[in-house]
């Protein structure tokens, strides 16, 4: 594929883990790709990596998708740099493990702001840039769906329920505009997020016990389960969760 026939993509959270691994992911199907983070650092080794391996046609930004004007500037940015927006992958999050008595609103709030309204910024501004259409990629959580009970709390998981929903939403109001909306909803996938957790043997035991394959995804298999969601393959896909979760939650 040439440089100017390359489908481009916008990643959020590209610094680490799942939204790294789906950088690498879309740059070795050909895709030129624009990483955001709050890491400019970790951003722009994930897109070094990405040149290395695939061909000089990858930028990190830095960003913190909680800052709407910031976010808006990149999103400018990295549009000049692809050209054209043909996809977006929200994989910026936080997670949180409060327990749920000691939960503070203003905690709640924090983890909403990146999780949810972050996400919600990024959909809106992605939309105003797909002149042809697009496709879109959201991160949810088996936490979501299952009011959380892995690692994740309370604020974690009410983000997440919240994640499926506007996914929902955005699918519905950008139809007309030709832009599909679906969202991937990992079970428990080993990167820095879980890392210090799965360093508890029992813990880690524990939830891989609950999935039916006994064992911790790698950020990569989320990464090629969302290369789907957003490849022209899925035309008829939209508003779909993809549970990628080694048969946790069997939904
Ligand atoms: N790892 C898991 O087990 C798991 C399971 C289900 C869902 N998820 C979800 O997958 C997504 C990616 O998580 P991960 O496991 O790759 O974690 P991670 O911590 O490795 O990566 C998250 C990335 O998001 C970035 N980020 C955080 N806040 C930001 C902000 N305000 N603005 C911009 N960037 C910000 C971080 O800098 C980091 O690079 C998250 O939404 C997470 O909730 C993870």
């Amino acid at each position: 594929m040439t440089t100017i026939n390359a489908r481009t993509a916008i990643v959020t959270g590209s610094a680490s883990g799942i939204g790294a691994a789906t950088v690498l992911e879309l740059a070795r199907q050909g895709y030129r790709t624009a990483g955001i983070d709050l890491t400019l650092d970790g951003a722009q080794a994930t897109a070094r990596e990405a040149a290395q391996q695939y061909g000089e046609r990858h930028i990190a930004i830095q960003a913190d998708v909680t800052d709407e004007p910031r976010l808006i500037a990149a999103f400018d940015e990295a549009l000049q740099f692809l050209g054209r927006l043909d996809v977006l992958v929200t994989s910026a999050g936080v997670g949180e493990t409060t327990p749920f008595m000691d939960l503070t609103v203003a905690t709640f709030r924090a983890v909403n702001e990146v999780n949810v309204i972050g996400t919600f910024v990024c959909i809106r501004e992605a939309a105003k840039r797909m002149q042809r259409g697009g496709r879109i990629c959201t991160v949810a959580s088996v936490a979501g769906i299952r009011g959380g009970g892995l690692s994740g709390t309370g604020a974690y998981a009410a983000s997440k329920g919240a994640v499926l929903a506007l996914t929902k939403n955005a699918a519905r109001a950008l139809a007309p505009m030709g832009i599909s909306v679906n969202t991937v909803a990992p079970g428990a996938t080993l990167t820095p997020m879980i890392a210090e957790h799965w360093k508890n043997d029992a813990h880690r035991q524990r939830v891989e016990g609950m999935s039916v394959l006994n064992r911790t995804a790698e950020a990569r298999e989320i990464a090629v389960s969302i290369a789907f969601l957003v490849s022209p393959e899925a035309s008829a896909i939209t508003g779909s969760t993809l549970v990628a979760d080694n048969g946790l939650v069997m939904y």
